[in-house]
């Protein structure tokens, strides 16, 4: 059994945006995942969090992020529950997210929100006592995502200080890029921005980026970037987020990564991918040294565990 002892720091904390956390926050997140990872595979075994409660409501689809919550409280002993299909709820009778949050509070130890709303999770804190986690407000952010790729960076590339990360695709409506570009720049790396001139990183986080002391390069062209980058991080064009699905059509796919556009990639650049995929990587390139998305999908489990196990306050 490890001895250490888990920060009391986190217990009952809220985790709506990255900002919420200091850098030296989101060290101690990673040390702990990194101490979950037999955990998260079962090859070790815990009641950490034996008789806890944690409530997914997913107003949005989702696999992964839902998934890899429910792994987490289960491999601690704990056990969910689920919303279920909103339409099946009396979101679809017109309860409003406060009355829901305040009734699911009162069921649970802590509330995973997925929501089509930019600035829902921060909503649902205010109405919740109990820890509050945004799993993806719109096209606002999305925190844990966030952890699990720096996470999946630091396991790969060892330190993230001075590494070059280049950011593709849909930048304006992905979520995970906005979180992962403040977290990022805490964390040192010098980062490009490389989307359409209409799908570029909103003007708000180039912003942020740059308070925090971050020098975005910004791009168009792909190839570009490829010889250059430590880390390719490809997202998923948006469709559902587009108001005019003719705008969508003129963007999507756009960038496609395949083995020969590797070509003069370096030897141990690595490709996260938050995942779901449409085109933008084509499935040869999952047999290559480059390919970390399913390690990063992987990586969900042992750092939501950690989270969990510090907003419940857990003991291992
Ligand atoms: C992402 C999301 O929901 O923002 N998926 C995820 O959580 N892994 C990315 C996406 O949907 O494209």
């Amino acid at each position: 059994m490890d001895s250490h002892p888990i920060s009391m720091d986190f217990k009952g904390m809220d985790i709506v945006s990255i900002r919420d956390l200091s850098k030296e926050q989101i060290d101690e997140i990673l040390d702990l995942s990194e101490r979950m990872i037999p955990y998260a595979k079962g090859e070790r075994l815990t009641k950490a969090l034996d008789g806890r409660i944690l409530s997914n409501l997913f107003f949005e689809p989702s696999t992964r992020t839902r998934m890899s919550f429910e792994s987490a409280i289960n491999r601690l002993g704990g056990r969910s529950l689920d919303l279920g299909n909103p339409s099946m709820t009396s979101v679809s009778k017109g309860e409003t997210l406060a009355d829901t949050i305040r009734m699911v509070e009162s069921y649970s130890d802590a509330i995973v929100l997925r929501h089509p709303h930019e600035g829902a999770a921060r909503l649902a804190s205010r109405f919740s006592e109990k820890p509050v986690i945004n799993a993806g407000d719109g096209a606002g952010s999305h925190p844990t995502q966030t952890l699990l790729d720096i996470f999946t960076i630091r396991r790969n590339k060892g330190n993230i200080d001075g590494i070059k990360v280049a950011m593709v695709g849909d930048l304006k409506y992905g979520r995970t890029v906005h979180s992962l570009a403040e977290a990022l720049t805490i964390f040192g790396a010098e980062m490009t921005f490389v989307a359409p001139p209409s799908l570029q990183m909103p003007k708000e986080t180039i912003k942020q980026v740059e308070k925090l002391g971050g020098k975005p390069k910004v791009k168009t062209k792909l190839e570009e970037v490829i010889p250059d980058v430590d880390v390719l991080y490809i997202t998923r064009i948006q469709k559902e987020r587009f108001p005019d699905i003719a705008e969508y059509q003129k963007v999507a796919g756009t960038y496609r990564v395949d083995v020969s556009s590797l070509r003069e990639a370096k030897t141990d650049m690595i490709i996260m991918h938050p995942l779901p995929r449409l085109e933008e990587i084509s499935p040869e390139v999952d047999s290559t040294p480059h390919a970390k998305y399913f390690e990063q999908a992987f990586n969900g489990v042992p750092v939501r565990m950690a989270l969990l196990m510090l907003v419940l306050g857990g003991e291992l």
